[in-house]
């Protein structure tokens, strides 16, 4: 049988704890210090087995902190055993996955050498924001999807001819599964996002949404904009309530007060990143995609 020992970053303490217990093993926890300076010190609160390790730590903000701290226990983990697996349910950086404008880094690439570099051996993330960052890490790893998991969730909910829209056209395969689900229709709107200032505009597109409640299921809420505009465009075409389902939720400066105030009923998000929206437990299929 396969042995795992589990360890939790700062940032995903819960869930590593959660997928610790799905794998009838335990969860060791790391502790932090922070120096005046702002470097952290992380200690390992008990020695590993020589196990399968499964390093458990999301990169949301503050993104570069988790991110060394992740890296920081792999390279202490990989002293105990050569099986080192990061589980990365959030991955930052993921949406930097080309080179949108000429001279930019591919910093998704960048991470890929670092994980390399410290020891891992596979990542496994939850719904990468796409294929071509998966790619670029060039190291072996699994992406689990959550769409299941959210589209299950919302079976529970009385809603009022029901239609998924996705913001954008890169999310349409997401809806698709999402809609297929609750065997629900779908569409996709166009949405236009200036490279410079990440400003957000939803295009005008066909949506037959008046009088239906709309899901909007996208993977990453950062900040609000891409839901906002779709909130506001979906309200004027006279939709009924408009529900939020997304993996990631980020929330960057009081995104959630500004979806709120758009008119949005409810925002259920995993627990890649803890919020007190993360209706939705990952670890499940975590545990079953390293099994
Ligand atoms: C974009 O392609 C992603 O799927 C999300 O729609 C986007 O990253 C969300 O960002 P924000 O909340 O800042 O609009």
């Amino acid at each position: 049988m396969v042995k795992f020992t589990v360890i939790g970053g700062d940032a995903s303490e819960d869930l590593a704890k959660r997928i610790a217990h799905k794998l009838k093993t335990i969860s060791i926890k790391t502790e932090n210090y922070v120096f005046p300076d702002g470097e952290s010190k992380i200690t390992i609160k008990k020695i590993p087995k020589n196990n399968i390790i499964l390093v458990v730590q999301s990169t949301y903000p503050p993104v570069d902190t988790n991110l060394l701290r992740l890296l920081s226990i792999i390279s202490k983990a990989r002293k105990y055993s050569s099986k080192i697996y990061a589980v990365i349910p959030y991955m930052g950086y993921a949406r930097q996955d080309k080179e949108f404008l000429e001279g930019e880094i591919v910093t998704v690439s960048v991470i890929g050498k670092m994980l390399k570099a410290v020891g891992t051996k596979k990542v496994i993330t939850v719904d990468i924001h796409s294929h071509m960052a998966l790619k670029e890490l060039k190291i072996s790893s699994k992406n689990v999807s959550a769409v299941s998991e959210l589209a299950n969730h919302f079976k529970k909910i009385k809603l009022k001819k029901p239609i998924v829209v996705s913001p954008d056209s890169g999310g349409k395969q997401r809806a698709k599964e999402f809609a297929k689900i609750l065997n629900v229709e779908f569409i996709a709107l166009k949405k236009h996002r200036d490279r410079k200032t990440g400003k957000v505009n939803i295009l005008n597109t066909k949506a037959d949404v008046k009088h239906r409640d709309v899901i909007l299921v996208d993977d990453v809420i950062s900040t609000g904009g891409s839901i906002i505009k779709s909130t506001q465009f979906l309200k004027k075409q006279k939709c009924k309530r408009v529900f939020v389902a997304c993996t990631h939720a980020l929330f960057v400066n009081n995104a959630e007060t500004g979806i709120k105030k758009a008119g949005v009923t409810q925002i259920i998000s995993t627990n890649t990143i803890p919020k007190n929206t993360s209706k939705v437990d990952v670890s499940g299929i975590i545990a079953k995609a390293v099994l």
